[in-house]
């Protein structure tokens, strides 16, 4: 008997004009109906970022931070950087306990925040390049807040699955489980804490979360409970405008995040290691070529857990790493036929010089472009909802080296350069990028999913530039990780059988994963944009295939592509 099997392959959402591609669909909508009303798209980023931390608890956010990458129709590009800020109170050790283990503080509960940046980097943001009033851009979450959102499948799994972190804080019960009982798809999410406290924000600006009623409440309950944060704390943080990261790569200009992310060096070191080995020869998917993806990875990696820190705080070899001569150094210690194991392999060395996330992307009619990917940290952030303010807290304190040396909640080693201390920035993997050629505008994208954000990031600029791929296939192709260690290939599902025979012949341990990041992307390509939500949802660092398999069964992916 003959079996067919019918795939049906997914097609990009193309816009005549302008495109939001989001993980959560209201707020997608959020940002295209700005776009529509003519705001542009920092204006569009700012709705969509304060209407995800009403809709998208679990990583859509004004108690954390991320990073904005803009790229503007003139060709200027910047990067405001909002990541949080360990409170003065922070010190190197305050996480390892009297056995010498670290404890759980840094991923749950009051001591597990990082001074938020969300609320100042959007106003930064807005002030800088926005052109619509601040309320009017804040005015959806507010109604979405106050009215209640109408829960998705995907949303209302993915609260009831963080349910046993987010019961253990009364006000993160009463307000997403019910006070006991887990949401059910198609029930209405009401947020009236949130509401007054974004309506504050909407009236008085950024001031009112770090100066004023909102601070001082943050402040007041950090003191009740044990947290560290301070009205001083509060008072002090300050978004920062930074030069993107830029490098090229076979023709095409890649625009991307400097430290504190660690993302942007890795995608272009990683770029520049393939870029002299012909391993696109091999063709998509191929163990060939995947091998070499991976030890382009490890190599990186490697570096990563040395070298990577807050440059503001520990010397960052950011030109070392990114130097031409380093970089085939590197690549000159990769075998054709062998994993190299990664106990053999330390970091390099560059020359020093003296010295639960999520993404969206917004394109607007006139060729401007947003990436903007921010976090909490894990699902849920620290599972902490500020009593009289509505909203979740970061745990974003885990992602420094709470013990140099040792593994953090995504299995990643990192060393000294990323030590907490007061003030200074957890080293993180978001990753917003953006793609030129020619001086003209090519794609938007980022991901969610901790470390592997870099090697989601990684693959869909290599499945469109080296493979030809669309923008749609670009993401949906099987994608994998290699973080150096453990020394572990990972894998997601789709990859044949005989590729992964020839990847283990050649010395890969591998794992399946489920997701290696969720890009959202958005390819422009004239006289439409093309944009992809990823079908993958990812959790923090466990991600959940059951939440997207039944999402899926009832007709929505996790995210949207809105736009006209
Ligand atoms: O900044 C970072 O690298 C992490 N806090 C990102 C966490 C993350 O992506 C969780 N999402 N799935």
């Amino acid at each position: 008997m003959l079996c067919v099997a019918a795939a049906i392959a997914r097609e990009p959402v193309r816009f005549r004009q302008a495109a939001v591609v989001a993980q959560e669909p209201l707020a997608a909508d959020v940002g295209a109906e700005v776009l529509r009303r003519g705001g542009n798209a920092v204006d569009a980023a700012v709705a969509v970022a304060f209407a995800l931390a009403v809709t998208h608890p679990s990583a859509g956010n004004i108690g954390g931070g991320g990073f904005l990458l803009a790229r503007f129709a003139d060709g200027r590009a910047t990067f405001i950087d909002f990541r949080e800020m360990a409170p003065l109170a922070a010190s190197r050790n305050m996480y390892v306990g009297p056995d010498g283990k670290a404890t759980e503080d840094s991923l749950i509960g009051w001591r597990a925040a990082a001074v938020p940046g969300t609320v100042r980097g959007l106003e930064m943001a807005h002030r800088k390049y926005g052109s619509r009033p601040w309320a009017e851009l804040l005015a959806p979450a507010i109604r979405l807040a106050a009215e209640g959102v109408t829960l998705s499948y995907a949303e209302a799994r993915s609260i009831c699955g963080a349910g046993a972190r987010l019961g253990r804080f009364d006000e993160s019960r009463r307000i997403f489980l019910k006070g006991g009982a887990c949401f059910e798809p198609g029930e209405v999410l009401k947020q009236p804490e949130l509401a007054r406290t974004l309506e504050r924000i909407a009236r008085h600006g950024a001031r009112d979360f770090y100066e004023g009623e909102t601070a001082r409440i943050l402040a007041e309950e950090m003191k009740a409970n044990g947290g560290l944060i301070t009205l001083e704390d509060l008072r002090g943080y300050q978004a920062i405008e930074r030069e993107p990261l830029k490098g090229s790569y076979r023709g095409y200009t890649i625009l991307t995040a400097p430290p504190p992310s660690s993302g942007g060096i890795g995608i272009l070191q990683m770029l520049g290691m393939l870029e002299g080995t012909g391993y696109e020869k091999h063709g998509a998917g191929s163990a060939s070529s995947l091998h070499y993806i991976a030890e382009a990875m490890r190599r990186y990696f490697a570096d990563r857990a040395e070298y990577l820190g807050d440059a503001d705080f520990a010397s960052v070899p950011i030109r070392g790493l990114l130097d031409p001569g380093y970089i085939a150094t590197r690549r000159a210690t990769i075998r054709a036929d062998r994993a190299t194991p990664s106990a053999e392999l330390g970091a390099g060395r560059p020359r020093r010089e003296s010295e639960d996330t999520t993404h969206f992307n917004v394109i607007d009619a006139q060729g401007n472009a947003v990436a903007l990917t921010y976090t909490i940290n894990n699902s849920y952030g620290n599972a902490v909802t500020v009593p009289r303010l509505g909203f979740l807290l970061n745990n974003e304190m885990d992602d420094f080296a709470a013990q140099p040396g040792k593994p953090n909640m995504f299995g990643l080693i990192q060393g000294e350069a990323n030590a907490i201390a007061p003030r200074k920035r957890p080293l993180s993997a978001m990753t917003p990028t953006i793609a030129e050629k020619d001086g003209r505008l090519v794609m938007a994208l980022g991901a969610p999913g901790g470390p592997r954000i870099i090697s989601g990031v990684l693959q869909v600029l290599l499945h469109v530039i080296d493979f030809g791929m669309d923008i749609q296939q670009a993401v949906d192709q099987p994608r994998v990780h290699h973080q150096w260690m453990p020394d572990r290939l990972y894998h997601e599902r789709g990859l044949s059988p005989d590729t992964l025979a020839l990847l283990r012949q050649r010395g890969h341990e591998l794992a399946e994963i489920y997701a290696v990041g969720s890009v959202e992307a958005i390819l422009v390509e004239e006289p439409r944009v093309r944009a992809v939500a990823d079908a993958t949802t990812t959790g923090s660092n466990v991600t959940d295939r059951i939440r997207w398999l039944a999402a899926a069964q009832n007709g929505r992916s996790a995210g949207k592509a809105s736009g006209y």
